[in-house]
C-alpha cells in the first residue's frame, strides 16, 4: 500500500474529517464528497477493517448475548424468550441508528422492523433475517450447552450461531459501522422475523399488509451457505418445500403380536413398504407426475455448477459415510441444488420404550418432506403425493395424509445490479470472485417477496453447509462473522454506485 502504515491512513482520514467539519465518531470520519467520489478502494476497506478491529470484542459480546436467548419458535414454552429476543433486536437496531423501530405484533411471534431513509432518490435495500431458531434437541449430543455460546478452535458453538442469528446480526453491525463512519450510501430497511423455522405464516400476512412500508429495490439475505472461505460463493436459488405427515392405521387397538400376528396387517410394516416404494432402483421418485414441471438445466448450466470445487472424499469423511446416495445421472451439487427430493424426517409407531414389548401396533406414522425445484409448486406436489399415497395403500389399512407447510422454489437473477454488487463486494473482501451455486435449503418467504412486493433477492450467505444447522453443535466461525461485517458495507457501496 502506497500510504504505508494504518496509522498514517487513519491520520489522513481524520484530517479529511476535520476539514469537512463532519461530526466525528470513533476517532475518525470522512467527508461525503471524498468518500463517494475520490476515496480510493483501499481506504474504504481500511476504514471498515479499522472499525471492526477497534470494536472486535464488543461485536462478539453482543452476538453472544443474542445467542444466550433461547428463541425456539417450534415450542410454545419459549414464548417469553421469543419476546425478549425481539426486544433485544429492536434495541440493537435503535442503538445502531435505525428509525421507526417497531416490534410488530402478529398472531404469532413479532416481527422487528427498523429503517434509515437518508435520501428518497437513493436505492433502498431491505434486509431480511430471522431471530428464531430450531429446537436444540437432542441435548445430550451437544458438547457445550446450546444456549451458552462457547468458542472452540475459533468457532462459536451455539444454537442459531449460523442459522440465522450470527448471520443477520452481521447486518445490524455493518449498519452501525456505516452510520458511525458516515458511509451509509443507500436507504436501508430491516425486517427480522421470528417464525422462519416454522413456516413464516404470519410474515406472509405482514408483507401483504405493509407493501408500501416494505418498498425496496432489493432484498438482501444472509441465511445461506458458501462453499468454503477459500471458495466464496453466492447461492442463486433455493428449493421449495412440501411438508406433510402420514398416518397408517391397522386394527382399532394395539394387539398381542403372538395372538394376532400373522393374521392382521402390521401398519409399521405396511408404512415401511409404502415409503420404500416412493423411490425406484435409480432413486427417482415414483409419484406419477412428480417430475412433470421440473425445469432441466441446460448443459452449460450443469457444467458451470459442476465446475465448483468439490471433494467427494472430504464430503464423505465429514459425514462418516462410506458411499453417497442419490438420483442416478446427477452429481452431488445437482442433486442438492437442482433436483427435487423426498425425505423421511421421522418415523414411529408401536413400542419404542425400554426393553421389549410384544405388540402389533394399531398405528404407524411418518413426517415426510419433499424439496422442490422450479417450476414445481408445493400445492400441486402435496396433491400428487396425497393421491398416490392413498392409492398405494393396501385394503388392510387406512391412511391419512395431513399437510404441514410449504414454500415455493426460487431462482435469483445473476444479471442484476444487486447481484453484481454482491459479486464485487465478495471479490474485494475475499480476494476471489464468488462462484454461483444453488442452495438445497428453503427460505419460503423469498418467493413471496417476489410475488407480493415484486422485489428480487440476493442471497449473500456466509455460513458453511458443515456448520451443523438444525443439528447438535451448530457453529459459526468468528472469521466468517467479521468477514460478513466487512463485506456488507461494500455491497451497499457498490449497489448505490451501480444504481446511479
Ligand atoms: N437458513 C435455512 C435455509 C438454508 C440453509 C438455505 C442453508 C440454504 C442453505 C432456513 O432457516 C431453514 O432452515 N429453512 C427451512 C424451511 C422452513 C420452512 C422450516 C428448511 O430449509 O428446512
Ligand atoms: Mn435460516
Ligand atoms: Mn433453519
Amino acid at each position: 500500500m502506497i500510504l504505508g502504515s494504518n496509522f498514517f491512513v487513519l491520520w489522513f482520514l481524520n484530517l479529511l474529517g476535520n476539514r469537512n467539519n463532519i461530526k466525528r465518531y470513533s476517532g475518525f470520519s470522512i467527508g461525503k464528497t471524498f468518500k463517494h467520489y475520490i476515496c480510493p478502494k483501499f481506504l474504504i476497506m481500511e476504514l471498515i477493517k479499522q472499525y471492526v478491529e477497534q470494536h472486535k470484542q464488543r461485536l462478539l459480546d453482543e452476538l453472544f448475548e443474542l445467542l444466550r436467548l433461547p428463541s425456539v419458535s417450534a415450542d410454545p414454552k419459549y414464548k417469553q424468550d421469543i419476546l425478549k429476543t425481539a426486544d433485544f433486536v429492536a434495541q440493537k437496531l435503535l442503538e445502531a441508528g435505525a428509525e421507526h423501530v417497531e416490534v410488530c405484533q402478529t398472531a404469532g411471534n413479532p416481527i422487528v422492523y427498523g429503517e434509515k431513509i437518508t435520501d428518497a432518490s437513493k436505492p433502498t435495500v431491505l434486509v431480511y433475517g430471522h431471530y428464531d431458531v430450531q429446537p436444540a434437541d437432542p441435548l445430550e449430543l451437544w458438547k457445550t450447552p446450546p444456549f451458552e455460546p462457547t468458542v472452540r478452535d475459533g468457532k462459536i458453538y451455539a444454537r442459531g450461531a449460523c442459522d440465522d442469528k450470527g448471520q443477520f446480526y452481521m447486518h445490524v453491525k455493518a449498519f452501525e459501522l456505516m452510520m458511525q463512519t458516515g458511509t451509509l450510501p443507500c436507504n436501508i430497511k430491516f425486517m427480522i422475523e421470528g417464525e422462519e423455522e416454522v413456516g413464516s405464516s404470519n410474515l406472509s400476512i405482514f408483507v401483504k399488509q405493509h407493501k408500501t412500508r416494505l418498498k425496496a429495490d432489493v432484498v438482501l439475505i444472509s441465511d445461506t451457505s458458501m462453499i468454503s472461505m477459500e471458495n466464496p460463493s453466492l447461492e442463486t436459488g433455493l428449493r421449495g418445500l412440501s411438508y406433510l405427515e402420514v398416518e397408517v392405521t391397522g386394527p382399532n387397538r394395539d394387539l398381542h403380536s403372538g395372538v394376532y400376528g400373522g393374521a392382521v396387517a402390521n401398519p409399521a410394516t405396511i408404512l415401511a413398504k409404502m415409503i420404500a416404494s416412493l423411490h425406484d432402483e435409480n432413486n427417482h421418485i415414483t409419484i406419477p407426475g412428480f417430475y412433470n414441471k421440473v425445469v432441466e438445466l441446460t448443459d452449460a448450466e450443469r457444467k458451470a455448477l459442476n465446475n465448483a470445487p468439490y471433494n467427494e472424499d472430504e464430503y464423505k469423511k465429514d459425514l462418516d459415510v462410506n458411499e453417497l446416495w442419490g438420483e442416478k445421472g446427477y452429481s452431488t451439487f445437482e442433486r442438492t441444488g437442482t433436483r427435487p427430493t423426498l425425505e423421511v424426517n421421522g418415523i414411529w409407531g408401536g413400542y419404542i420404550g425400554e426393553g421389549a414389548k410384544t405388540v402389533l401396533p394399531s398405528k404407524a406414522q411418518a413426517k415426510i418432506s419433499m424439496r422442490l425445484v422450479p417450476d414445481q409448486t408445493s400445492e400441486e406436489i402435496t396433491q400428487l403425493f396425497t393421491a398416490h399415497f392413498e392409492k398405494i395403500a393396501p385394503a388392510s389399512v387406512k391412511v391419512k395424509v395431513t399437510p404441514h407447510h410449504g414454500g415455493e422454489p426460487v431462482v435469483t437473477p445473476t444479471d442484476s445490479i444487486a447481484y453484481r454488487a454482491a459479486q464485487k463486494a465478495i471479490t474485494e473482501s475475499f480476494g476471489k470472485e464468488p462462484i454461483p451455486t444453488r442452495g438445497g435449503g428453503s427460505i419460503p418467504i423469498v418467493a413471496l417477496f417476489e410475488a407480493e412486493l415484486g422485489i428480487k433477492t440476493v442471497l449473500m450467505g456466509f455460513g458453511l453447509d458443515s456448520d451443523a444447522l438444525h443439528s447438535p453443535n451448530e457453529k459459526y466461525d468468528i472469521f466468517n462473522y467479521y468477514k460478513g461485517i466487512e463485506t456488507i458495507p461494500l455491497f451497499h457501496k457498490y449497489f448505490a454506485e451501480l444504481s446511479e
